[in-house]
């Protein structure tokens, strides 16, 4: 009960000198799951200074080598999911099978992080001088890229693993040093799996993973100058990160409010499990989940009508019994979430449900009839709760899309090809999914939210040429 997880550190696992511990609430259960350790700012320094050292001798070991670790990391992790897919379980109440789902993507992100790097870290450009005007053939140019040197990768609590992975594997690639601070609900679950990169024997110092309050040691990792680039999944937080952040490259995901624009011809029985699957896998609770119905009015009563036969049969409850829906990640979430339901009751809109909480519990609830003056038309509830906006024109709904000041994803449903493309071509998000749910994956496409919802672009390889450089010698001939 007293034991208290030790953070990574020059390759040992260490208890912070601070002698205090941060608790890791069970969402389901509110009791007391885990602990880890409040590490300092010295300690953060120490951190940092080891990640500079290891990363010189990391960025001069060859590229291939580089992958090898990488792939080991990869097979160790997939061995081990058992036991970090029930840390998720009990950290962030993912349910059982998607909690072991994230691991195994995770593996499988590694090992294609490791392939890709070797390709496109392992050619460069040749230009000749004689190509642009004025120049004679005198002048060779080569290229190459190089790493930026620390990486700081701030994953959130939704995908511990799966998203810190995915920033630490292109770091790791492209020879850069890595610097882990991991969100407090998922902690434990991202120090299992450095723990698999530790016996996968890559060098001292390379990776760490320091926890704490972010209150605490936030601020202080994010401007630390020995970081060179930070990327970060979460949500405002990134805005303020930004502001604060020194003149380095930064990758950030921040929220979203993905719009489902449903048209007339469009095949209602596949936009209802698509809005069941975006709107209520884990709860609600992805960056890339439907948070807004806008579907045109003449097959309104219909879809919805579709959508609440199947929100009837989501199951609720414990996460370990893989239910569909299970408790959000914390009570001031449950709270949030509760308020944007109360104003949405208040205004007017239909309730397709009863509403019910039972502590961090809440049943899924699609909310019909709901007009732009509730805060839930805009808001991002991240969690178990859906609004639906009846619409008259595809202007409309597009216009509400751009209207928000995310961009994440968006998803148009219709058999006509040519106007979901001009459809496509108006929403105003980083990504169009033509009849699907929003989503990241697979995890080689590109991810990128336009406006609040983020800067630089993601997926395996953008992420790589994002924690790169290009380098340039020149060959002068007489
Ligand atoms: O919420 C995080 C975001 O990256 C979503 O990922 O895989 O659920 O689309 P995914």
């Amino acid at each position: 009960d007293g034991e208290v997880y030790k953070y990574y550190s020059d390759g040992e696992w260490r208890t912070s000198s601070s002698g205090k511990s941060v608790a890791i609430v069970n969402p389901a259960t509110r009791k007391t799951q885990y602990k880890v350790q409040a590490c300092t700012q010295e300690e953060v320094n120490k951190v940092m200074e080891m990640a500079k050292s290891a990363q010189k001798s990391w960025a001069k070991t060859p590229l291939w080598k580089r992958a090898e670790l990488l792939h080991k990391a990869a097979a160790i992790l997939k061995d081990n999911k058992a036991p970090i897919a029930e840390s998720l379980v009990k950290e962030i109440a993912k349910p059982a099978k998607d909690s072991v789902t994230e691991v195994v993507r995770s593996g499988d992100l590694i090992s294609y992080c490791a392939e890709e790097g070797v390709r496109i870290l392992g050619e460069g450009k040749f230009l000749l001088s004689d190509s642009f005007p004025g120049n004679e053939r005198t002048k060779y140019c080569l290229t190459s890229k190089i790493p930026l040197g620390v990486v700081l990768a701030i994953p959130p609590f939704n995908y511990p693993v799966n998203l810190a992975v995915s920033k630490i594997a292109p770091a790791l690639i492209a020879g850069n040093s890595l610097v882990l601070k991991p969100p407090t609900q998922g902690a434990v679950s991202c120090l299992h799996m450095v723990y698999c990169f530790h016996l996968a024997g890559f060098p001292k110092g390379l990776i760490s993973c320091i926890t704490g309050k972010g209150s605490e040691i936030g601020d202080f990792l994010t401007m630390h100058p020995a970081v060179n680039c930070i990327s970060f999944t979460g949500g405002d937080t990134g805005i303020s990160i930004s502001k604060k952040a020194g003149m380095i490259p930064l990758q950030m995901e921040l929220g979203g409010k993905d719009a489902c624009i449903v048209l007339e011809d469009a095949d209602l029985d596949l936009v209802a499990s698509n809005i069941i699957k975006g709107g209520f896998s884990y709860s609600g609770q992805r960056c890339t989940a439907v948070k807004v119905v806008l579907v045109i009015e003449s097959v309104a009563d219909e879809l919805v009508e579709k959508v609440k036969a199947k929100v009837a049969k989501l199951t609720v409850g414990p996460p370990e019994e893989n239910c569909d829906i299970t408790a959000v990640v914390s009570e001031s979430s449950a709270n949030f979430i509760e308020g944007l339901v109360m104003d949405a009751k208040e205004k007017g809109a239909t309730f397709c449900q009863e509403y019910k909480r039972e502590g961090n519990l809440i049943w899924p609830l699609l909310l019909d009839n709901v007009r732009p003056d509730m805060r839930i038309a805009w808001e991002e509830p991240f969690g178990p709760v859906l609004p639906v906006l009846r619409i008259s024109s595809v202007e409309e709904g597009i216009n509400h899309c751009n209207a928000s000041n995310f961009g994440l994803q968006g998803c148009v449903f219709t058999k006509d090809i040519n106007k979901a493309m001009l459809i496509s071509d108006a929403m105003e998000t980083g990504t169009v999914q033509i009849n699907s749910a929003p989503a990241r994956g697979p995890d080689h496409f590109p991810f990128q939210g336009l406006k609040d919802s983020g800067i630089g672009s993601q997926g395996v390889t953008n992420s790589i040429n994002l924690m790169t450089k290009v380098k340039t010698t020149v060959i002068n001939l007489p």
